[in-house]
This record gives structure tokens, sequence and C-alpha cells, in this order.
């Protein structure tokens, strides 16, 4: 079992130190509390339900993703908000068994069922992946630190999200690219609708057969009150990014941010 807290191995190098030993601070804000509860609760249906809701395809759109950060083979690479691991799995085969990859999430469930799946899995490279238990908007790593940074569906459950975006520009090194991909708040009236409907008629209603009803409604909200393409470039580029492009993808209803340090 990998545990969480100070898994990562001490490397040697003075940028590629991380800031550890390291204890998670506690989560003060009520909102990011009431949201880190919230995902310990659906951990254990996360992953059956979004091969569900998005019918297999966030598999597709997470490989996109991974792959607009611009990985490659040996990196020291991160995924905050990893969840249940998607997108540090596959940032794992990109960078290879002598790359490094640690995922990051304030969830104590999601990251045991990451570590359980790494346990699973056979893949040689898989090892390289170290599950941390932290905070989005308070990186226990030293600046300049990572190759590249991805972030799934997490910038939008991010209470202090410029401080979010700032993070990571910290801890990027120069010329390195953060890939931020979660659904599109859209600004085409017709995608929204089709978006709230299925989110009323389809996800809650499967959600509420598994007892989780209320926590599958906040995704509605969460989404208006996400940012649009055009906010979420801005919002880099205020965090000091050099350059930032929002793609809309999965027809639409999904968007992925690539933004360069
Ligand atoms: C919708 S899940 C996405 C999980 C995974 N990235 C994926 O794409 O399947 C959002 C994750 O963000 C995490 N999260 C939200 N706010 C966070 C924060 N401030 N710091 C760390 N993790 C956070 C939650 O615990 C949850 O696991």
């Amino acid at each position: 079992m990998v545990t969480l807290h100070h898994c990562l191995p001490s490397i040697t190098g003075q940028h590629r130190r991380p800031v550890f030993p390291f204890k998670q601070r506690p989560i003060r804000c009520a909102a990011a509390a009431e949201r880190q509860e919230l995902f310990n609760r659906i951990a254990p249906v996360y992953d059956n339900l979004n091969d569900l809701f998005s019918l297999g395809n966030h598999r597709i759109w997470k490989r996109m993703a991974v792959s607009w950060c611009g990985a490659k083979e040996g990196d020291n690479v991160l995924d905050l908000c990893c969840g249940s691991g998607d997108l540090a799995f596959l940032l794992s085969e990109k960078v290879g068994p002598h790359g490094q990859v640690t995922a990051l999430d304030f969830s104590k469930e999601q990251l045991q069922i990451a570590a359980s799946r790494q346990q699973v899995r056979s893949k040689p490279c898989y090892k390289n992946i170290k599950w941390v238990e932290g905070n989005a908007v308070d990186l226990p790593f030293s600046n300049s630190y990572f190759d590249a940074i991805t972030i799934g569906y997490g910038l939008r459950n991010v209470v202090d999200r410029p401080k979010a975006i700032e993070e990571m520009y910290r801890v990027l090194k120069d010329g390195s690219k953060v890939s931020v991909l979660d659904f599109n708040k859209s600004t085409h009236s017709i995608t929204t609708s089709i978006q709230d409907w299925v989110i009323d008629y389809v996800i809650v209603p499967v959600a509420s057969g598994h007892g989780l009803a209320s926590e599958y409604e906040y995704l509605k909200n969460s989404i208006k009150e996400y940012l649009t393409g055009d906010e979420l470039e801005k919002l880099a580029l205020e965090a000091g990014f050099s350059s930032a492009k929002h793609f809309e993808i999965g027809g639409g209803f999904m968007g992925n941010l690539v933004a360069t340090r």
C-alpha cells in the first residue's frame, strides 16, 4: 500500500527537491472543506459514473489533456486534483519508468482508490507515481520543480482559482505547460441548455440511485460559477503565463486550457 503523505523519494539536486517532510495544512475555508467532504463521499462510485455519464469519452479527453501538457520521457510531472488517478496513470505512461509523476488531491478516499488501482496495475512505469495528500492552493513543492502539469475536472472545484493558477505557475519550470481539462462553460445557449438538461434529467436521477443526488446537483452550479474559455485564458495570463489558449472539445461540452510559463 502506498502511503499518502511523505511518500516522495528524496531527490538530490537543488531544483528537484520537494518541500518535505510535508504535513497537510488544515483546510481553513468552509466551502473548500465542504467540497473535500463531497469528493470523499462520491469516491466509491466516481469512476463508474464517469464512464456511464460520458459513455467512456472522458478517457479520450484525458488523453488529449495529457498530450497537450507536453510531458515527455524522463520528465518530472504533476497531476493536480488527481482523484482516483486517471490522468496520473496516463502521465506515467508518457514519462516512463525514468520519469516521475506526483499526483495530488485533498480527498483521502480518492487517493486510497488511486493507490489501490496502482497496486493492481502491472505496467512497470506505474511504480513512478507518488500520491500526495495536499491542497492545490498551497502546493508543497519548491519553485520551478515540474516539467509539466495536468489538472482534470479540478480547477472548477477549487474555491480560490487565481491562487491555484499562481501555484501552478510557481512550481512549473520556464517554458513548461499546464493543461487544464474541465467542463466547458459555453457561451452558446444551446450547448448550455443541453448541458443543463443532461445534468437534471440523466446525471442527477442516476446519481440519486446511489444516494448522491445533492452531490451531483452541485455539478450544474459549479459549471455556471466556472470560467469561460476567454476568462480562463485571462486568468492564466494574469498569473504570469506567457501564453494561454482554450480549446473546446467534446462537441463544446468540454474545454481544455493550455498555458505556457
Ligand atoms: C471531479 S474530481 C477529478 C478527478 C480526476 N482528476 C479525474 O479527472 O477523474 C475533482 C478532484 O479535485 C479534488 N480537489 C478539489 N479541490 C481541491 C483542492 N483545493 N486541492 C486538492 N484537491 C482538490 C477533489 O478531491 C477531487 O478528487
